[in-house]
């Protein structure tokens, strides 16, 4: 199992996001990215995803090992699914993953074209864009598995592999 960050930053993440209380934890917390569904609040050198539809997280969590289970190059080296108490005594989930950027190189055009066959069509015909991966030596490397439909499975649109 590949596991990344801490329960306790992971409730600080949510906290913070929500302006609920913000104690000395003696870590920095900053914005590391914004999607249209999640904020990506970075501790050291890991994010933890925090957003208002309780699906995606869990969504991007489970893609993204199954695409570690089945070796795939582009996956996410590792995500932890963290339940933390939300604001009305709700549990909240909370995606760990390591921080990754983009290191100036360019995507290997067959790395690239395997990450998009592997990865989609979603149903809605998009493969994965470019907000959705880092590429790091050429290798492209999607931080974010929610526009994910990996073959064989719902929603997919090539049928079954
Ligand atoms: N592992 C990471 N390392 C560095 N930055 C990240 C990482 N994950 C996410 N980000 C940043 O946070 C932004 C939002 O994250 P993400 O794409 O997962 O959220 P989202 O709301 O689901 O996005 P979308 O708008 O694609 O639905 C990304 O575009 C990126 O800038
Ligand atoms: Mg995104």
């Amino acid at each position: 199992m590949a596991e990344v960050g801490t329960w306790e930053q992971a409730r600080a993440a949510y906290w913070h996001h929500n302006e609920i209380w913000d104690e000395e934890y003696g870590w920095q917390i900053s914005l590391a990215g914004q999607g249209e569904d999640r904020c990506a609040w970075r501790i050291g050198d890991v994010v933890y995803k925090v957003g208002k539809r309780d699906t995606a997280n869990p969504y991007d969590h489970a893609t993204g090992a199954e695409a570690r289970r089945r070796g795939y190059r582009w996956a996410p080296p590792a995500t932890t699914l963290y339940e933390v108490p939300g604001r009305w005594g709700e549990t909240v989930p909370v995606l760990a993953m390591p921080y990754m950027e983009n290191d100036g190189s360019e995507a290997d055009p067959v790395l690239e074209a395997e990450m998009q066959a592997q990865a989609g069509p979603d149903r809605h015909g998009i493969a994965v864009d470019g907000t959705n991966y880092v590429v790091i030596a050429g290798q492209p490397v999607v931080i974010d598995c929610c526009t994910v439909r990996l073959a064989g499975e719902e929603g997919d649109t090539r049928g079954a592999a």
